[in-house]
């Protein structure tokens, strides 16, 4: 039997979807069990990160497994010229479960195509990061109490962000509505405005970051203008500092409205909305660690 793997949220089906937001929901009221114990997690992480790999770690740490991995792949063996692929096989000797960052588009599932232990990705370059959505799909689900019927704006580096773009497919099975504000030199690449046609899902696209175009959103969902994924920084420059979510701005949105941002913020949101009732960032980062908790639970069959 093939070896089940988490690469792009399109491996997970409406009903498995479901499936882990409940045991993440169990994970909440008891994310403390020995479920892992004499299991071992390798964390790979080619690219920085400070929630994705630390919320794993904890969510494994919690369940009674060990972690093995490394924050930096200028200290692994991939320096002296050994590949990815050799790498993945060495450490799935060793683990029974792989993590992975990787900025390359399409590394974990190669990853997952040469393992043998099940991969996560926790993120491949602009692509995909399935576990995020997963903690996106969560905190969608408890603070609006429903996933179905929702107008989600989706704000920021709408060209670079695997977060949008793997939030736009997890979001087709619930009959969303988006609205996508961007620049035009980051606006939805025509790949996922083609996904929301073939499904039947209404988008508009805005550039403006105003109180009209937010007016009957359910889901504000900010995003960081990524500058590592710019070749040339002049082009970074022009659009680094495009929109910044002031409470001003707030005032006159829906009651239920919900902030969402899967961070790291630099200047798109103003330190005094944190504050707001409606901003839920750090919590949505919070139920990382019991989204993730479901998803190496269910890949380990346990
Ligand atoms: N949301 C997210 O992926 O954050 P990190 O880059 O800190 O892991």
């Amino acid at each position: 039997m093939a070896i089940q793997s988490l690469v792009s949220i399109t491996d997970y089906s409406k009903e498995k979807i479901l499936q882990i937001l409940e045991k993440a929901a169990n994970f909440e009221k008891n994310p403390n069990q020995q479920i892992l114990n004499g299991k071992v997690i390798a964390t790979l992480f080619f690219e920085p990160s400070t929630r994705t790999r630390l919320s794993f770690e904890t969510a494994v740490n919690r369940l009674g497994g060990r972690i093995i991995g490394f924050s930096d792949a200028r200290t692994t063996s991939g320096t002296k010229g050994e590949t990815l692929k050799d790498t993945i096989i060495m450490v799935s000797n060793y683990a029974d479960l792989i993590v992975m960052r990787n900025p390359i588009e399409g590394a974990a599932r190669y990853a997952s195509e040469v393992s043998s232990v099940p991969v996560i990705n926790a993120g491949d370059g602009a692509n995909q990061h399935p576990t995020q959505t997963m903690l996106d799909l969560y905190s969608i689900k408890k603070t609006q109490g429903k996933l179905e019927d929702l107008k989600i704006c989706l704000v920021g580096d709408l060209k670079y962000g695997r977060t949008v773009h793997s939030l736009i497919q997890a979001m087709s099975h619930f009959n969303p509505k988006f609205s996508f504000i961007a620049p035009k030199e980051l606006e939805m690449p025509d790949e996922y405005k083609l996904f929301c046609k073939e499904h039947n899902i209404p988008f508009e696209e805005h550039t403006e970051l105003n109180e009209a175009n937010i007016a009957d959103a359910d889901i504000l969902y900010m995003t960081r203008v990524q500058k590592e994924r710019f070749t040339d920084l002049f082009e970074y420059e022009k659009v680094k500092d495009v929109y910044t979510l002031r409470n001003k701005l707030l005032e006159n949105t829906k009651p239920n409205l919900r902030i969402l941002h899967p961070l790291p913020r630099v200047n798109e949101i103003d330190y005094d909305v944190d504050n707001n009732e409606k901003a839920y960032y750090f919590q949505q980062a919070k139920n990382g660690v019991y989204a993730r908790q479901a998803v190496i639970c269910d890949l380990l069959g346990l």
